[in-house]
């Protein structure tokens, strides 16, 4: 089959033949129709962070997908061949063919191109799981939320709206019209405006996805008893206790029933998914090139650096499987 291979830490992304994965008796085959791009995929191949999140070289990237499966081992009995489905894999789904785990999947929404369902798995989850496992939003409370406009962000204003919690977000001004669709009732441009300077009351959750010196200040908008949660950065326990809030980085722990449920707002549309840009997957070195635009912090590389993009839009970069 034809995948994608990084031969070693920092190496370039390779277009080629390897072996078609074969499968254990609790896992399923998937053929791919279409995966899609996080910052995790750079992180892990750069090797900056090998010491936690270490890969086995040579490395085929993709933690998400949507397709069709193929073959079931013997063990498995929720689904069979022909289904089309979605979900999460901890490597590999940048290939025609992926084995996983079936506990990571749920059925694809039927209201979805497979393009957008790709786009889902892993934003829409961490969202979740930030808000609601980590962050313990309810209905009523006051959430702000950082990097509003990202894969991430665009499904965290949702949920948070969607269950009854006042939402803001930060974000560029480009975005504000965006993220008020969503549900947010106010954005805040953090190219303009410190949030803490213009905040006038204090908040019951922030979820951070940006981290660094947003993080520090997200301090001082909380509520006494809130809760910080950051999927970019270890939280000080120490300046947590010393404003009286919870602190806690979090990380997706990907489940089939919370995909599951996420599928179904999907559906009725109460949600909606949010793709950039499709390119083939044998494109996958300038959809890299793209996402490291959003957020450069993240990979030490600058966005006007060589070849690198800049977001064209918000939403996620989606790799097509012919
Ligand atoms: N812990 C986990 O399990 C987990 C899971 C998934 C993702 N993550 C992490 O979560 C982060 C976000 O991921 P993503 O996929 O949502 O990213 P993304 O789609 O690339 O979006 C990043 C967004 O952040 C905005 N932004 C940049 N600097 C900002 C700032 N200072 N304040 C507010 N917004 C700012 C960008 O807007 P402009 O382009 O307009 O500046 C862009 O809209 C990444 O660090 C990723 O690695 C963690």
């Amino acid at each position: 089959m034809k995948a994608i291979r990084l031969q070693e830490y920092g190496g370039q992304l390779v277009f080629t033949d390897v072996p078609t994965p074969t499968i254990a008796r609790d896992e399923i085959l998937v053929k791919v129709k279409s995966t899609a791009v996080n910052h995790l995929d750079l992180v892990k191949a750069s090797g900056t962070a090998r010491q936690i999140l270490p890969i086995d070289l040579p490395w085929i990237p993709g933690h998400e997908f949507s397709g069709v499966i193929e073959q079931i081992g013997s063990d498995v009995a929720a689904c069979a061949p022909g289904d089309a489905v979605f979900g999460t894999s901890g490597m590999g789904a940048y290939a025609e063919y992926l084995a996983v785990k079936p506990t990571t999947i749920a059925r694809k929404p039927s209201n979805l191109s497979f393009e957008e369902a790709a786009s889902v798995p892993v934003a829409s989850q961490t969202a979740w799981q930030g808000l609601f496992t980590h962050g313990h939003l309810e209905k009523g409370q006051t959430i702000l939320i950082h990097g509003g406009a990202g894969a991430v962000g665009g499904y965290a204003v949702q949920l948070a709206s969607h269950v009854g919690a006042i939402v803001m977000a930060t974000a560029s001004g480009d975005d504000a019209a965006y993220l008020k669709s969503l549900g947010a009732s106010r954005v805040i441009d953090y190219r303009e405006a410190q949030f803490e300077k213009i905040l006038q009351e204090k908040v019951d959750v922030v979820f951070d996805l940006i981290g660094g010196d947003t993080q520090k200040r997200s301090f001082l908008v909380l509520k006494e008893g809130g809760h910080l949660v950051s999927a970019t950065q270890p939280v000080s326990p120490e300046v947590a206790a010393s404003h009286r809030v919870s602190g806690e980085m979090m990380r997706l722990a990907p489940s089939g029933d919370v995909l599951g449920r996420i599928a179904r707002l999907l559906e009725e549309g109460t949600i909606r998914p949010d793709v950039a840009t499709v390119y083939a997957l044998q494109d996958a070195p300038q959809a890299w090139k793209d996402i490291t635009g959003n957020l450069p912090a993240v990979h030490g590389m600058s966005p006007s650096g060589s070849g690198a993009g800049r977001r064209a839009s918000h939403g996620k970069i989606v790799l097509r499987v012919v």
